[in-house]
């Protein structure tokens, strides 16, 4: 545009040369040539602007949840312990306030409350990924936590399995026999099957896989929430007796939130979540239930 201001004056006194109305012509050809890439690419550009504004905002919240976080860090212990632990929810409702609880090797612990209590919460505060937790936390490093919804990468089965560690680090024989240990032989020969596997299995298949896991990585202490609610009875027993051997045979525990009776017998003491009065300096209140 800037050749083409220039030579215009010149251009309309006729004291303009054909060779100089050629480098015009061509100056104005890249000069259209250049802006019309923004128009080629507005689509694209857009989309980057709201890549870049997702992850901006999504880095800010993690600053602004940083401090909070710092405070829940679990320090490593033989036994499961909280002093004055408090679990809160994002809009600031406290779900338990002020929470003292011990569990040591040796024990089953059935964790119980109404539906919406807090009892994954409270497992997420145990794990440390609960943000908006406060007080002192210690226990096992050897544990592993099974989730209400566990995940499964897709890929191979032999991934989904060994999720979070390398597949690798395990033999073929003892992938075989954790899934076999967990009700899953017939899964034994499709270690290299690729597929979405949260939605190719069914909701119990894919709690005996999460169980199949735990099995195949031996932890000393098993924290497992809902994690046969979707199994029968017969193999709910079942997976449960291999869960308590393995935690026995390691030195350990197990903490377990259940609502069902079969679960339930497999537990040595018990702790509710009860609802307190609205006042109350948190929703809900965890005692020891003596049976
Ligand atoms: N990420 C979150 N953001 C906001 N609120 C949440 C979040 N996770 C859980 N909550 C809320 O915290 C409360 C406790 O949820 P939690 O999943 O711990 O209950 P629960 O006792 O495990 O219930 P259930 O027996 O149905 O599994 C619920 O009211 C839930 O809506
Ligand atoms: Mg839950």
């Amino acid at each position: 545009m800037f050749p083409f201001v220039v030579a215009a004056p010149r251009f309309f006194s006729g004291a303009i040369q054909l060779g100089e109305l050629m480098q015009i012509s061509s100056a104005f050809g890249q000069v259209q040539g250049a802006l019309s890439w923004f128009v080629d690419n507005y689509s694209s550009l857009a989309s980057w602007r709201a890549t870049t504004d997702r992850l901006t905002s999504f880095e800010a919240s993690f600053t602004a949840l940083a401090p909070a976080r710092a405070t829940l860090a679990a320090t490593d212990s033989a036994a499961l312990e909280t002093h004055d632990l408090s679990v809160a929810l994002p809009d600031g409702a406290v779900l338990l306030a002020g929470a003292a609880l011990h569990a040591a090797a040796g024990d089953s612990v059935l964790l119980q409350g109404p539906s919406g209590s807090g009892k994954s919460t409270l497992f997420r505060a145990f794990a440390g990924i609960w943000p908006f937790a406060s007080g002192t936390l210690a226990r096992p490093a050897d544990a592993m936590f099974i989730p209400q919804r566990p995940y499964f990468p897709n890929g191979p089965l032999r991934d989904a399995l060994a999720y979070p560690e390398v597949p690798a680090n395990y033999t073929d024989t003892q992938l075989r026999q954790a899934l076999a240990d967990a009700l899953l032989p017939h899964l034994g020969d499709q270690l290299d099957r690729f597929e979405a596997w949260s939605q190719q299995l069914s909701g119990g298949e894919q709690q005996r896989l999460a169980i199949a896991r735990v099995l195949l990585k031996q932890p000393a202490w098993v924290f497992a929430d809902e994690a046969t609610s979707a199994l029968d009875e017969a193999a709910e027993r079942s997976v449960y007796q291999r869960l308590l051997d393995l935690v026995k045979a390691k030195h350990g525990a197990m903490v377990s939130i259940s609502h069902g009776p079969t679960v339930a017998a497999f537990h040595n003491r018990c702790w509710e979540l009860q609802a307190q009065p609205p006042g109350a300096p948190a929703r809900y209140k965890l005692a020891e239930k003596r049976s």
